[in-house]
């Protein structure tokens, strides 16, 4: 049989520089959960539901809807990666479980990547801009008000000087 033609992408996951061998036509969602980075979720692989989202060079994107290999070079992080490495995202998290923004949790990775990037780029105390920022996930379970308030609590405390 044919072996599969792959190419080697290299680049830079939640800090650590990594070289994936992977199939040209690969997304950066299935590279990611093919090397074991499980916390990336993949639900609808269609660009609709927004819980794959990942930051590429500091920009919040889809990654079931971007290709691996259009990543070389780049820097990614996730979910799990700014959890352990930015004080934002840190702090995000942890205001998601005092908000009460979490229920079944498939959407959560993507919330907390879509809403560190917003915090992260001098997003304000605004439900309406919060609403923005985010409207590319969808949750099925909260009715969103939790997770707004969430990602409100955090800009308020940047916007206090709480944290830095
Ligand atoms: S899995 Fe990427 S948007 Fe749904
Ligand atoms: S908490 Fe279940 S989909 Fe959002």
């Amino acid at each position: 049989m044919e072996k599969k033609k792959t190419i080697v992408v290299n680049m830079k996951v939640n800090g650590e520089d990594v070289s994936y061998e992977i199939e040209p036509h690969l997304s950066l969602l299935r590279a990611l959960r093919n090397n074991y980075v499980y916390d990336v979720k993949c639900g609808c692989e269609e660009g609709d539901c927004g819980t794959c989202t990942v930051l590429v060079d500091g920009v919040p994107v889809k990654s079931c809807l971007t290709l691996a290999a259009a990543c070389e070079g780049k820097e990614i992080w996730t979910d799990k990666g700014l959890g352990y490495n930015d004080r934002i995202a840190a702090r995000l998290q942890k205001a998601f479980v005092e908000c009460g923004s979490v229920q079944c949790g498939f959407c959560t990775p993507g919330f907390i990547v879509a809403g560190t990037a917003y915090l992260k780029n001098g997003g304000k105390a605004d439900r309406h801009a919060i609403r923005e920022a985010v409207s590319g996930n969808l949750c099925r379970c909260t009715g969103y008000n939790k997770i707004i308030d969430a990602i409100y609590v955090v800009a308020k405390e940047i916007e206090e000087g709480v944290l830095a």
